[in-house]
């Protein structure tokens, strides 16, 4: 390499795709994936994270790099450049002949990730490290493509990005899983009076309520952020800290809620499908047989829409034997909610729940019975949507808390936007890591977040 001579560095990405070799000398930079060695000539696998496919790397036996082929071990951080090529071998259409090469950072026999597929359980003991796995980088990007595309989705739409607030002092859904916010050693728990905020705070389990307010300033809000709960259900599906995205919709009713969720779902497969292909194909290989179809299917078809009452009673005359009964006032397990995606072949959207197992904002009937929700439920991940119609009517809600048992006074704040140009409103949740689970056919929400939070797990 001359000093003179200006080499444009590149991402791996870019140049498979310009799909045509640049002829100039390529800088790249990336980690060893693997070497093999041949008489003569040496072959290294470099990827840089950019994409699924690395780069194949030929060192001949006349450059300068050859006499270091050791070092080259797996894991290892090269840099190298030379001259992109259509490639002599199958496999790949272009090849580096690699002029010079730099070792950045050396590797060893003890790095974990040697050659072999490894099992998810032991990945996630060096969550460090599994992003340099094909799989694991895979999901890092999909998650990175969806994000995006939530984004594109509402703005193309006239929702505006809100922020919410992280600790809060209200518990949205009146449900005790709380974690805790305070500042005070473990030995004065409990004495909120001089703690921080001076009355008892938490991290949030929903922007929805503070998402409310805005949209009936703003009309159409969304928010996009972390959100946390203390949960103990060590499952598959449940995560203590996770992603959701929650739209409200100002003059929205439930239909209305029921359409943007479905036509976000499908949006969300469909750019994922165009811009992610590559990686999505890595999962219907390895991870879900089918993944690529059963995807298509999902942004083709309508989803099937049942009332509560009838999804109950579809389960209690299917004859299965579940192991929680199914009657009116029961939640849905998942056991029920899989049999109804088995049976429609696709997400479900159950609407109009009982009123005595839903929280205290949403849009009661006028009999009382039910409420104006609806849980999309879909393939692999189960309930990944729980939305509503909310209750504008000031004395309804008001009956609904102290029905609930709730402290109207502390929700003041709420209850003022019903008091003063109320308006029907509805919006939903949709649980982003639940998403990828259904996108990419994984099984275990601790596989799709970098690193997880789950009970007893609070590793990197
Ligand atoms: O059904 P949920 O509890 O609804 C709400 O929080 C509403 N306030 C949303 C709204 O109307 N704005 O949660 C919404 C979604 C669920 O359907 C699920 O996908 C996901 O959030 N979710 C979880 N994901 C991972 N781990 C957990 N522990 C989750 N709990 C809920
Ligand atoms: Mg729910």
């Amino acid at each position: 390499m001359s000093p003179s001579k200006s080499i444009v560095r590149s991402q791996i990405k870019a140049l498979l795709e310009a799909g045509h070799a640049p002829g100039g000398e390529v800088l790249v930079k990336g980690w060893v994936r693997t070497r093999r060695d041949a008489k003569g000539v040496s072959f290294l696998e470099i990827n840089d994270g950019s994409c699924l496919a690395n780069l194949q790397g030929v060192i001949d036996e006349g450059s300068e790099a050859f006499s270091r082929l050791k070092e080259l071990s797996t894991g290892a951080a090269v840099s190298v450049s030379g001259l992109l090529v259509a490639s002599q071998g199958g496999g790949q259409k272009w090849e580096l002949l690699v002029n010079s090469l730099e070792l950045v950072g050396p590797s060893g026999p003890d790095y974990p990730l040697q050659k072999k597929r490894h099992t998810d359980e032991y990945l996630r003991e060096i969550a460090h490290l599994r992003p340099r796995t094909n799989k694991y980088g895979a999901i890092v990007r999909l998650r990175s493509q969806c994000a995006w595309a939530v984004h594109d989705f509402f703005r193309s739409r006239g929702f505006f990005y809100v922020h919410t607030p992280i600790i809060t002092g209200s518990d949205a859904e009146g449900a005790g899983e709380l974690f805790r916010v305070t500042t005070h050693a473990p030995e004065s728990l409990g004495r909120t009076e001089d703690d921080f905020f001076g009355k008892p705070a938490a991290l949030t389990v929903s922007g929805q309520l503070e998402a409310e307010l805005l949209a009936l300033a703003l009309d159409r809000v969304y928010t996009f952020g972390p959100t946390f709960r203390a949960e103990n259900s060590n499952t598959a599906r449940h995560a203590a800290e996770f992603w959701m995205i929650e739209p409200e919709a100002a003059f929205f009713n439930l239909q209305d809620d029921m359409n943007l969720a479905e036509e976000m779902i499908k949006f969300l497969v469909s750019q994922a499908l165009e811009h992610s292909r590559q990686d999505l194909e890595l999962f219907d290989r390895f991870v879900e047989k089918g993944l690529l179809a059963r995807l298509e299917n999902l942004i083709e078809s309508p989803y099937v829409r049942l009332s509560y009452a009838e999804a109950v009673d579809l389960l209690a005359k299917s004859g299965t034997e579940f192991e929680f009964k199914p009657f009116f006032g029961a939640d849905l397990a998942s056991e029920h909610e899989k049999f109804l995606c088995d049976r429609f072949g696709g997400p479900v959207i159950v609407h109009d729940y009982p009123s005595s197992i839903k929280p205290f904002y949403m849009r009661l009937s006028d009999d009382r019975k039910t409420v104006a929700a609806m849980d999309i439920l879909v393939p692999k991940a189960g309930e990944l949507v729980g939305g509503s119609q909310r209750e504008e009517r000031l004395d309804v809600l008001l009956s609904r808390m102290t029905e609930l048992g709730m402290d109207s006074e502390a929700y003041r704040w709420y209850l003022d936007t019903r008091r003063w140009g109320g308006t029907p409103h509805a919006g939903f949740g949709l649980g982003f890591e639940r998403f990828l689970m259904m996108l990419t056919g994984i099984n275990n929400i601790r596989d799709v977040v970098p690193f997880p939070r789950t009970p007893k797990n609070l590793e990197f």
